[in-house]
């Protein structure tokens, strides 16, 4: 992963956690309304992917046992994790797109609320992404998959006519890197280095071109099984490398009135949103996760993000999450056999910061251009909740996050994974024994891998006590070892 050259490294620790009685009087576990839902406090799990579905997109015994161990803790609410909406196969993601998916999730929402008592309420992020192949053998890539054109028999001397082709492949083959990349065009060379990646903007291809007409129902689908199978709510995916965020993209040239301005970006997002708000019944929650900077070249910045946010305010989102970075564009070259991701870039570091930072540091890199889109919606009379999240970990850091006006509802990601408690040691004052995330982003690497997601501060712990549910490997416990809180003996006279 990329990673600032300061290479600055920092510790977490936090000594000072507030009394139960201080809790009890905070903004962070006191009550906030989102749309239609309110909310017992302004805590918030963001939607982490932690690989526990199987190739169907099923919610598997794994996938309930692991929203439960969260929802132990009883935040105010969990984001499950990015959920496909398309009914094809995209590895071991969950899906939300066929009817088929209904009792699962039904499953998996009342897992959530039983374990938390009713106080958690469950959202869950609705995603669409576009194709990419992993980074191909160049030798695979020039003799089969590579589309000769006639520049390329130009380039090498060699008549364009077909029975040159084994000529010119060869003759490909045996160029140097650096002529062959004069000889490829930008996409070729880039879909060898890199592997293949659809953009929003292949508008020769006739199912991008069709992404405007097909995508409003798709969302619109699965939100409605969404609501079918119980959830409070959605929240649509608008952020880092997937299609929506695409079209919000700076970066989206399309010419067919979904691009080029900022205007034309936001008219699918909207459209979207349009679809899906008017097929779920009004006491529905509608968001969407958005991005308060691109972090990347030519991207989106902060002011444009401001008007996204105004606009999709505006609109009648009931919330914004406000993320960071997280694109495709500035992700490391894979190794052959590879798939790219999007969080090994600086635009990754940004999304997710690590322990290894530069003045700055890795906590709250996200906390001013937040408060600035906030600030912004208010300025213009808009009221929408704002989440924020990256590198939040302590009480008195969201608390006067809080206080500050910076944000409404803070969301803990790495810090809930590290200890699910978090939230319930909190508030009964038992602070000093939460297990503080050090952000190492071990996590992130399994992610990276597709492997099912631990956090090492707890995978290895007791992995020989019965009945502990293990990584495929055996090596990692799955969940978070269970922790009570203490019973407290009623005093007696
Ligand atoms: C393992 C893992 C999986 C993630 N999956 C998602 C996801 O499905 N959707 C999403 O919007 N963000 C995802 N994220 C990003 C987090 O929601 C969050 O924005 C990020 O980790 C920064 O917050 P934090 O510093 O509190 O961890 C993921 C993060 C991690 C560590
Ligand atoms: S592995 Fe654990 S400690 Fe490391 S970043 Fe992830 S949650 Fe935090």
């Amino acid at each position: 992963m990329w990673k600032p050259h300061e290479r600055i490294k920092y510790t977490v620790v936090e000594d000072q956690w507030p009394t139960a009685k201080e809790v009890g009087a905070s903004r962070l576990f006191g009550p906030i309304q989102i749309g239609p839902m309110k909310l017992g406090s302004r805590t918030w799990v963001p939607a982490m992917v932690p690989w526990r579905s199987n190739e169907n997109g099923d919610v598997t015994e794994d996938v309930l046992a692991w929203y439960e161990r969260f929802a132990r803790g009883k935040p105010g609410v969990i984001v499950v994790e990015a959920t496909g909406i398309r009914d094809i196969p995209s590895g071991p993601l969950l899906r939300i797109s066929s009817d088929k998916y209904l009792s699962g999730l039904t499953r998996l929402v009342d897992t959530i609320k039983t374990a938390s008592d009713g106080e958690t309420r469950v959202l869950i992020q609705i995603i669409d992404f576009l194709q990419i192949r992993r980074r191909p053998d160049p030798t695979k890539y020039l003799n089969r998959h590579l589309i000769l054109r006639p520049e390329h028999y130009v380039a090498l001397s060699l008549p364009f006519e077909a029975e040159n082709e084994p000529a010119v492949r060869t003759a490909l083959l045996s160029l140097s890197p650096e002529d062959l990349e004069s000889v490829l065009n930008q996409k070729e060379w880039e879909d060898l280095q890199y592997g293949y990646r659809e953009r929003i903007t292949d508008t020769h291809l006739p199912h991008i071109a069709q992404l405007p007409e097909i995508l409003p129902r798709l969302f619109c689908d699965a939100a409605i099984r969404a609501q079918a199978a119980g959830f409070d709510g959605v929240e649509l995916h608008y952020a880092h490398a997937y299609t929506m965020a695409s079209f919000l993209s700076a970066t989206n040239n399309r010419t067919d009135g979904y691009g080029n301005t900022l205007e034309g970006r936001l008219r699918l997002p909207l459209e979207v949103y349009g679809a899906v708000r008017e097929a779920c019944s009004k006491d529905f929650v509608v968001g969407c996760r958005i991005l308060s900077d691109e972090i990347i070249d030519q991207g989106t910045r902060i002011e444009e993000a401001c008007s996204i946010a105004r606009a999709l305010a505006n609109a009648g989102m009931d919330f914004l999450s406000v993320s960071r970075g997280g694109k495709f564009d500035d992700a490391k070259q894979p190794r052959v056999g590879g798939a790219v991701y999007p969080y090994t870039g600086r635009s990754g570091y940004e999304c997710m910061p690590s322990y290894i930072s530069d003045a700055q540091g890795p906590f709250g890199r996200n906390v001013e251009p937040v408060s600035l889109i906030r600030e912004f919606l208010r300025q213009n009379g808009l009221n929408t909740p704002v989440v924020l999240a990256g590198g939040q970990y302590g009480f008195y850091q969201a608390e006067s996050l809080l206080k500050e006006n910076k944000a409404d509802i803070i969301g803990f990601a790495r810090q809930a994974l590290a200890d699910p408690d978090w939230f319930l040691k909190v508030k009964l004052g038992l602070g000093n024994q939460v297990r503080l995330c050090k952000y190492t982003n071990y996590c992130e690497g399994l992610d990276q891998k597709h492997k099912q997601v631990t956090c090492e501060l707890w995978d290895r712990e007791n992995l020989d006590q019965p009945g502990i549910s293990k990584s495929h490997d055996g090596k990692r416990r799955l969940l978070a070892p269970v922790w009570s809180p203490p019973v407290i003996e009623p005093v007696t006279k």
